[in-house]
């Protein structure tokens, strides 16, 4: 709680307004029985309608000041409450785009969902109470016992086996209802995992005719989270006939007591009319403090996951003077070896390796070989295990993350484009770009020549993710959304392979020669989309297995020659 009490701030006058409003609320409606039972005893018995009217008068006044601070009190424990959850969900958003990719592989996508809007609307609700009743329910039970004892101490003897047994039947309820509400949310969290990992896979699912496979899935998951939601409340349903049990035995205890006292004209009959009015505030009050209990309990389970997120730091460390300037687009690596964080098996093994500023390099190599971890590295996307990387003559390590990566320029083997406008995908590279350098970059990564049929041309639609467009259009759009940042290196993985032999030789030639300055590095599964560059390094199994150009590598490379000859022959000369 306490790493969380600084997202208050912001809310700290509400959140010291709204219970201070309360008390005043609690005074009010405790003054109503006194006045009540003056009426009765003084003004009726006497036949005394002025002072009847004037009692009367201040029971309204009463009513009427309690309901206003009530309500007020509300609205500020409402605004504290979503505030401070709002504050939180900033933060924790904000965090998460600081991961790591390894930060990333930890959790998974649908529980972070389920962390950012259920569980902060959690902690926001349990707030807003906490702040009403955690404060109104105290007060109440200690003032209503106070008039009570005030009114007639030998029948606040009552109390005396009233309360325990409240507080037993409580308690029993709290004890049962902590690891179902922990449960509760894990499977809000199952839920919305198949309920996200679905509807990105949709199209999927549909061509695989897998619906009812996963409706199923999704049918046994949704049974789960509505059983557990039903213990959960089957719990608070037992709690309700007790308290009423408690309630209505009490008051019939106190009107066979109390009843005996009036008619012995030991006790005002008003007096015990406002006695019953205490009794049930006090059982009431204590009603709320379970509550106020159980939502404690469930709001724990939220702000525990939320921690989780919020206290997460990022695998990747910046040091405290990082250097802004990156040189050139040179790249060295020097005995690397790399594991994935959680895995013991390394996946690159001794890299040594020597790229020179403006170089075109291609890499080739079967699936699984290691390509696009290598190239990982470079951008910081995870970090070296063993030995170093340098770019521009500097360890990547010295470099201020958003510059390095502003300088190297990565088309990811699954990039998407986001909903908005091709015109606004595009600016994702470079916020300020003018339509003519946006041009340039569509030109450059042969995207123009479908991209200009448009009649909207650059302010065409794009749907979330890409989808109206096709593999190849959507890969030609992230690599010009690349190359508007203007980086010093560009890394392509496998981003031409649904692009058509005849574009893909058009980029590679664009990359040799229009953009010769930037550091190019390809990987792709064609010969024929590395065949031009400057050198190819060939991976097997986690290392180099060979560097050189086509030439040399149809020579010296079992492995290359072996994929060369492969696809000549699919080519069917
Ligand atoms: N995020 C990850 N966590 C753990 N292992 C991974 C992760 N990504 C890839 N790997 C493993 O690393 C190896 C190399 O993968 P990758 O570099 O993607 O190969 P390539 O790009 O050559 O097909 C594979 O065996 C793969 O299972
Ligand atoms: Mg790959």
């Amino acid at each position: 709680m306490r790493t969380l009490t600084p997202y208050m701030k912001k809310y700290r006058i509400f959140a010291i307004l709204s219970p201070i409003l309360m008390i005043l609320e609690v005074m009010a409606d405790i003054a109503i029985p006194y006045l009540m039972s003056r009426i009765v005893d003084i003004g009726i018995v006497n036949r005394d309608i002025g002072y009847i009217v004037r009692v009367g008068l201040m029971m309204i006044g009463a009513a009427l000041l309690g309901m206003l601070f009530g309500i007020i009190s509300a609205h500020y424990g409402a605004r504290a409450g979503f505030g401070f959850a709002s504050e939180i969900r900033e933060s924790a958003f904000r965090r998460i785009q600081r991961f790591s990719f390894a930060n990333l592989d930890e959790f998974s996508v649908s529980s972070l969902i389920t962390r950012l809007t259920n569980d902060c609307d959690t902690i926001g609700r349990v707030t807003m109470m906490s702040l009403r009743m955690a404060i109104r329910a105290p007060f109440m039970a200690l003032f209503a016992l106070i008039m009570a004892l005030r009114i007639n101490a030998s029948l606040a003897k009552v109390f005396m086996v009233a309360i325990p047994v409240t507080a037993i039947a409580i308690g029993i309820v709290l004890i049962k209802a902590r690891p179902l509400f922990l449960k509760l949310q894990t499977r809000v969290d199952r839920v919305n995992a198949i309920i996200q990992e679905n509807l990105t896979g949709i199209r999927v699912v549909k061509s695989f005719n897998r619906q009812d496979h996963e409706e199923g899935r999704f049918s046994d998951r949704n049974d789960a989270l509505r059983d557990t939601a039903l213990q959960a409340i089957a719990l608070i349903i037992f709690l309700m006939p007790v308290l009423n049990l408690v309630i209505y035995s009490t008051i019939m205890a106190v009107l066979w007591f109390g009843g005996q006292q009036v008619v012995m004209g030991t006790m005002g009959g008003g007096e015990l009319i406002s006695f019953i009015t205490y009794i049930t505030q006090v059982l009431m009050a204590l009603m709320m403090i379970s509550f106020f209990f159980m939502q404690l309990l469930r709001g724990s389970a939220s702000v525990n996951r939320v921690l989780e997120v919020l206290n997460t730091e990022s695998e990747i460390e910046e040091i405290d003077e990082p250097i802004k300037n990156i040189s050139d687009g040179s790249i060295a690596f020097n005995d690397v070896w790399f594991c994935y964080p959680g895995s013991k098996e390394r996946t690159l093994r001794d890299i040594n390796l020597n790229i020179k500023s403006g170089e075109v390099i291609g890499i080739i190599g079967s699936t699984g070989s290691s390509k696009s971890t290598l190239v990982q590295l470079i951008p910081r996307l995870y970090d070296v295990t063993e030995g170093s990387i340098t770019v521009g003559g500097m360890d990547i390590r010295k470099y201020d993350i958003e510059a390095l990566r502003d300088q190297v320029a990565f088309v990811l083997q699954k990039n998407t484009l986001f909903s908005g406008t091709i015109r606004s995908n595009m600016r994702w590279g470079n916020e300020g770009a003018k339509d003519e350098q946006i041009i340039r970059a569509l030109k450059q990564a042969q995207a123009w020549e479908f991209v200009s049929q448009y009649e909207d041309g650059l302010d065409h639609r794009v749907e979330q993710g890409g989808d109206n467009f096709s593999g190849g259009q959507r890969q030609r759009l992230t690599i010009a959304r690349a190359l508007l940042k203007s980086p010093k290196i560009i890394i392509l993985d496998d981003s031409t392979s649904a692009v058509d032999m005849t574009t893909d030789a058009r980029i590679q030639q664009t990359f040799k020669e229009e953009l010769g300055h930037i550091t190019t590095i390809i990987i792709a599964q064609r010969i024929a989309s590395i065949q031009y560059a400057d050198r190819i390094i060939v991976m097997h199994e986690g290392r180099i297995e060979s560097i050189g150009d086509h030439k040399t590598l149809k020579e010296i490379s079992p492995i290359y020659s072996e994929i060369y000859e492969s696809q000549q022959r699919g080519v069917g000369v």
